[in-house]
C-alpha cells in the first residue's frame, strides 16, 4: 500500500476546500442510528460516532455542529415560520441540506399539535408533500403511545386518500417495560409496512404506577437500544432526552446531561462509551426474557480501536472514503 495516510490527507485537503461549504460530514448508518432530541450540548455526544443526527421539534438548528439536522413541522402554530420566505423551510433546506423532514408532533394529543386526521392530511399536502420533489424523505406525524395513536395514523392515511407520501413512520413511546416497547414497534411495523423512527422514548410511567429508578432506566435503554440497533427497519431513534436533569419535564432520571451540561452515566451509555449501570434494577420493565445484562461490572467497550495501528488504519480508510465522497459530489 503506497498511499499513506499523509498522502491521502494531502489529496483530501484541496478537494474539501473546493467542495460545497455547507455539505455535512456525518452520514447515518446502521451503527449510528442514534440521534439527539434537542439542540444544545451536542459535541460531547459525538466522541464514539454512534450519534449522527438531531432534531429540535422545529426549524431552529441550534448550535453549530456537523451532525445531520432534521427539521420538523410541529403543528399549526409553526406554519407562519415554516412558510417565511427568508427563514422558513426552504432557507433551512438550502443551509442544512436535510435528507429527511418530520411531520407533526403527537397530533392526537390535545396538549400537543392537536389535529384531526383530516387537518393533518390537509397540512401534509400543503406544506410537506411538495418537499419530496427535492429528494427529501418525509416522516409521518409522530403519535404519542396512547392507544389512540395508531388509529390516528390509520385515519390520517385514509383522509390523505393517496395524496400523502409517508416514507417512514415516526412515533413516540413512554412506558416502563422493554418487552412492551418491542411489541409496540413490531406492531407499527407490521401494520404500516414502513421503516420506523422512534423520535422520543423514555422510561416514564404515565399510568399512575411507580417511576423507574436509574438502574431500571439503564436496563430499559440497553434492551430497547439493542433491539433497534439489530433491526434493519428501525432507521433512527432519539432518546428523550438530550436535556439537563433540571430541564426534563418527565422523570428527571431519563436526562442524559447533568445540570452543568455534561454527559451523565445514561448519556455515556447511550453513545456506547459506558456499560449500563443496571445493578439493582427492579423487575419493572425487565420482561420475561433471559437476556438481562449482568450489571456494570467488567464493562469493556466493544468495537473501539485499542491501539495506534488500528486508529491509523481506520483513519486511512476514512480518508479514502472522504476522497471518494468528495470526488463524487464534485463531478
Ligand atoms: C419552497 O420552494 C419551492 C420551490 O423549490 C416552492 O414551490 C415552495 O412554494 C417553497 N415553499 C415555501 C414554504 O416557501
Ligand atoms: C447492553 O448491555 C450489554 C452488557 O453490558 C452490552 O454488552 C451491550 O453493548 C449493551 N447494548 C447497548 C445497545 O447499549
Ligand atoms: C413486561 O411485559 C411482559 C410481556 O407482557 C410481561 O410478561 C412482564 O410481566 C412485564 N413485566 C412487568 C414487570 O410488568
Amino acid at each position: 500500500m503506497t498511499l499513506t495516510l499523509t498522502t491521502c490527507l494531502l489529496f483530501l485537503f484541496p478537494l474539501l476546500i473546493s467542495a460545497h461549504p455547507t455539505s455535512r460530514a456525518t452520514t447515518v448508518t446502521s451503527t449510528s442510528k442514534a440521534g439527539l432530541a434537542g439542540g444544545g450540548d451536542m459535541a460531547q455526544f459525538q466522541k464514539t460516532g454512534k450519534v449522527s443526527w438531531y432534531y429540535t421539534w422545529g426549524l431552529s438548528s441550534g448550535e453549530d455542529t456537523d451532525l445531520e439536522f432534521v427539521p420538523m413541522l410541529w403543528g399549526q402554530k409553526d406554519v407562519a415560520g415554516w412558510t417565511d420566505p427568508n427563514n422558513g423551510i426552504n432557507a433551512t433546506i438550502a443551509a442544512r441540506k436535510p435528507t429527511a423532514i418530520l411531520g407533526m408532533n403527537e397530533p392526537q394529543e390535545k396538549g400537543q399539535s392537536n389535529l384531526t386526521p383530516q387537518q393533518g392530511a390537509d397540512m401534509w399536502k400543503t406544506y410537506l408533500e411538495p418537499l419530496r420533489a427535492q429528494g427529501i424523505r418525509l416522516g409521518s406525524p409522530a403519535p404519542s403511545s396512547a392507544p389512540s395513536g395508531k388509529t390516528w395514523i390509520q385515519d390520517f392515511l385514509t383522509a390523505c386518500a393517496g395524496g400523502c407520501t409517508v416514507d417512514f413512520i415516526a412515533l413516540h413511546w413512554y412506558d416502563v417495560n422493554a418487552t412492551h416497547f418491542i411489541n409496540y414497534l413490531n406492531d407499527f411495523h407490521s401494520t404500516f409496512n414502513l421503516p420506523i423512527w422512534v423520535t422520543e422514548w423514555a422510561c416514564q410511567n404515565f399510568n399512575n404506577g411507580p417511576q423507574c429508578t436509574a438502574p431500571d432506566i439503564a436496563l430499559l435503554l440497553n434492551q430497547t437500544q439493542a433491539f433497534m440497533d439489530s433491526q434493519d427497519w428501525v432507521e433512527r431513534y432519539a432518546w428523550y432526552g438530550t436535556m439537563r436533569v433540571g430541564d426534563l419535564n418527565i422523570n428527571s432520571l431519563d436526562a442524559m446531561l447533568t445540570n452543568d451540561g455534561k454527559l451523565n452515566d445514561l448519556g455515556e451509555q447511550y453513545i456506547g462509551a459506558e456499560a449500563p449501570k443496571t445493578s439493582g434494577a427492579s423487575p419493572i420493565g425487565t420482561g420475561t426474557g433471559g437476556a438481562r445484562p449482568t450489571g456494570s461490572g467488567g464493562g469493556g467497550l466493544p468495537g473501539l480501536p485499542g491501539n495506534a495501528d488500528s486508529y491509523s488504519s481506520s483513519w486511512l480508510k476514512t480518508c479514502f472514503a472522504l476522497v471518494a465522497v468528495t470526488l463524487f459530489q464534485l463531478f
